[in-house]
């Protein structure tokens, strides 16, 4: 018994001594929140329905999530000028008034996700955020962004909207030049318009997996000469016409899993730099033998999961750089030509995961030596950007023409009036 006490009483010292030491006594520290020497001050699961009076305006970091805020008076940051992470994620926001974070222009983080009755933004609700870095609006129900929105946002490296309303990729990212990362992942779009991407010219990262994407404009990459990373993956894409990626030079991963794709034609020409190509789960029953002839730095091909019942001999010659290629859950009949492809795998160091036949013993005696390649390249003409290659679908102009009606109708019944 004396002994619980007389550590309770030594914890108690301890813990009375660590704030005396540190802390500016001049410092207030809401009751509610937790404040540390370093100007972190932590009010998060709090039970706040209002913002704590009497924050210290040296803060540096300001932890408000998953309370219950609905709303912020205009003025409620106004002293807070030193502060460099603000977290109101997980609260009931509503509405942000224009000019709501004016004072704080050394913020570098700004926090709103899984405010669930977030639906649309003012167009100043940012205005002063002109050092910010990073600005997380995921899990709120925003189907609407105005095209100033971001406008004074000149420093924003990631921009997280996965997981809202969207129904078409906003036409706001004109002023973001530093833009490195972004995410629409969970999203419900449809299309992407030959311009819907143009501004993005610093973006490294592109996330659109989990939306319904089925039109792509030809040329809707071909300013994102700097993108290292793009998930198109579980979308509803059915078809890759060949100058679809045009621009991507330094693309290394691209993800298409998940998608509707039947074949493989001459889309993946203009990838010098593709390292990871994802192309599992998808329906893919035919694959043009140049299809991958030029990715010299491929080294992880996902083919698993499709409707494939061999390769084409040459599919994998020549391709230095090649260490997995997974072909796992395919109908695979087993014939020479695949044995040919994992055996020129094989001889450029690669290893190929999922092919029964390869394994069987004897089944290289059956097979005469793989043909010599020819020079014979069925893309030569898709990269030269005149006919289209073997497998390119007629009737080009009838998806664009489908992508502008369904622009004008995700256009016109989300309405800009509500601004
Ligand atoms: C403590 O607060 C006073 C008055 O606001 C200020 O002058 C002083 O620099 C602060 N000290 C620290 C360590 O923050
Ligand atoms: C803020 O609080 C949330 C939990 O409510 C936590 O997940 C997050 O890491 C906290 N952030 C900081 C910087 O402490
Ligand atoms: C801001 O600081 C001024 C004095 O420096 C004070 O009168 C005012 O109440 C503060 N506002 C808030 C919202 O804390
Ligand atoms: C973009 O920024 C420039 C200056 O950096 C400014 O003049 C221009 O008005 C901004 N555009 C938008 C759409 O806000
Ligand atoms: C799988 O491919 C075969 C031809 O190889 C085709 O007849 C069949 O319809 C395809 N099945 C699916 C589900 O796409």
């Amino acid at each position: 018994m004396w002994l619980v006490m007389f550590f309770l009483v030594i914890s108690v010292f301890t813990c009375a001594a660590k704030a005396g030491l540190g802390a500016n006594i001049s410092d207030p520290c809401p009751s509610v929140c937790k404040c540390t020497p370093e100007a972190i001050i932590r009010c998060n699961r709090a039970g706040l329905s209002a913002l704590p009076a009497e924050i210290a305006a040296s803060t540096v970091s300001l932890n408000l999530s998953n309370n219950y805020l609905r709303i912020l008076s205009p003025n409620a940051f106004g002293n807070l000028t030193s502060l460099h992470s603000l977290w109101l994620d997980g609260n009931s926001l509503s509405f942000l008034a224009p000019g709501t974070f004016l004072a704080l222009g050394q913020l570098r983080e700004l926090h709103l996700s899984g405010n669930s009755r977030l639906t649309s933004l003012h167009p100043n609700a940012f205005r002063g955020l002109r050092n910010l870095a990073s600005l997380d609006l995921s899990h709120c129900r925003i189907f609407e962004i105005h095209p100033l929105l971001f406008s004074h946002l000149p420093s924003l490296e990631r921009l997280d909207l996965a997981s809202n309303n969207m129904r078409y990729v906003p036409r706001a990212f004109g002023n973001l030049s530093s833009l490195a990362t972004l995410s629409l992942e969970g999203n419900h779009i449809e299309a992407l318009g030959r311009d819907s991407l143009r501004d993005l010219e610093a973006l490294y990262e592109l996330n659109l997996r989990r939306n319904r994407i089925w039109i792509i404009q030809t040329g809707a990459f071909a300013k994102l000469l700097r993108l290292g990373v793009l998930n198109l993956g579980h979308n509803h894409i059915a078809d890759l016409p060949n100058r679809l990626f045009d621009g991507l030079i330094q693309l290394k991963t691209l993800h298409l899993e998940a998608n509707r794709l039947t074949g493989v034609g001459c889309a993946f020409r203009q990838l010098p730099n593709l390292r990871s190509l994802y192309l599992n789960n998808n329906q893919l029953s035919s694959i043009s033998p140049s299809a991958f002839a030029r990715l010299t730095k491929l080294r992880f091909l996902h083919l698993n999961k499709n409707n494939l019942s061999s390769l084409p001999a040459r599919l994998l010659a020549q391709l230095p750089g090649l260490k997995h290629v997974f072909l796992a859950h395919n109908p695979w009949q087993c014939g020479c030509d695949l044995l040919w492809v994992s055996r020129r795998a094989a001889s450029s160091g690669g290893t190929v995961e999922g092919l029964p036949c390869a394994l069987r013993p004897g089944a290289s005696a059956a097979c005469p030596p793989p043909p010599e390649l020819g020079p014979e390249d069925e893309c030569g003409a898709a990269d030269a950007g005149g006919t289209p290659g073997p497998h390119a679908r007629p009737g080009r102009l009838l998806p664009a023409v489908v992508a502008c009606l369904a622009w004008g109708l995700a256009r016109s019944d989300a309405s800009p009036a509500a601004f």
